[in-house]
């Protein structure tokens, strides 16, 4: 478990194999503030490079997974400081991590909230999620990545394939019940998650990243690139010793031993 002012870090799961971060600001509503944020970074990048860990969930509590970003630190920023410092620089951080990363979101998930949660792989959403980017109230606009996600399949639907995931429109707010869509009950939504990471980390290490690596491709390039990238990783796949264990494995009709990571 990691000594973190703003998150809990810890590892859950059958041998430890999912590294759960909860986001612990609980009176602010998870607002990201920067400390939030440069710990997240860090206990991401730390699981990410844990081989013990196959996957991570991330969630907050049950009123908020997070409000957006912090709106009192915002509030004396300039654009000067906000350019010379690279306001939001780091929070492309999450979508560099190689392992899956599911979102298990109750309550409010708004402006950079929601963000988060939408930079993840999956998003498994309770039944009282909200999902909205509200800035435009704020006078300003989302800007760690509201639009492209909401407006681009990039980074949502393919990866989102189930429909507990609900997005929203830029300047406005809704719920999973609105759009006839429904979530998960509040109380065993991270265990759900936890149990999906579990699953995800029972497969080969190497393998999930890969399958990552080429969604992540196939929504950044054109069709025909996305598809080649994809045949290319597959290929890429045999130069592991994971691929031979598996369909050896398949073939002697026992369970793969995984080694790569
Ligand atoms: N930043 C800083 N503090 C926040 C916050 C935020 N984003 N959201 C909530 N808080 C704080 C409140 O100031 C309040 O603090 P105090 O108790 O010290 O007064 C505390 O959390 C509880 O909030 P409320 O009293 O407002 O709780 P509520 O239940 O009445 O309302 C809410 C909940 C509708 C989520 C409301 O808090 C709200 O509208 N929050 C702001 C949401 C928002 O606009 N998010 C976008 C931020 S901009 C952004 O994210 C830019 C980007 O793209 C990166």
């Amino acid at each position: 478990r990691g000594e973190y002012e703003f998150i809990i870090s810890e590892k859950r799961g059958e041998g430890g194999c999912v590294g759960l971060v909860t986001l612990n600001r609980r009176k602010a509503l998870n607002a990201l503030c920067d400390g939030l944020m440069s710990e997240l970074r860090e206990a991401l990048a730390t699981f990410d490079s844990d081989p013990g860990v196959g996957a991570m969930v991330l969630t907050g509590s049950e009123k908020a997974f997070a409000a957006g970003a912090d709106i009192a630190e915002m509030q004396p920023l300039t654009f000067q400081s906000c350019y010379s410092q690279q306001f939001l620089g780091n929070w492309d951080a999450i979508s560099r991590i190689t392992k899956p990363v599911i979102a298990a979101v109750n309550g409010y998930a708004l402006g950079g909230g929601c963000e988060v949660a939408m930079v993840c792989d999956i998003i498994y959403a309770g039944e009282k999620a909200q999902f909205g980017q509200p800035e435009i109230a704020l006078g300003t606009l989302p800007g760690g990545g509201g639009h492209s996600e909401t407006h681009q399949s990039h980074r949502e639907e393919p990866r989102h394939g189930d429909d507990r995931h609900r997005r929203e429109d830029v300047g406005s707010r809704g719920t999973l019940a609105r759009t006839n869509q429904q979530g998960l009950p509040t109380e065993s939504l991270v265990d759900e998650a936890i149990q999906l990471g579990e699953r995800i980390s029972g497969f080969s290490k190497i393998a999930v990243a890969m399958c990552k690596e080429a969604v992540n491709a196939a929504e950044q390039l054109p069709l025909n690139e996305g598809l080649k990238y994809e045949k290319k990783l597959f290929y890429s796949s045999f130069a592991t010793d994971d691929r031979r264990e598996g369909m050896t494995a398949f073939l002697e009709k026992r369970t793969p031993q995984w080694a790569d990571c």
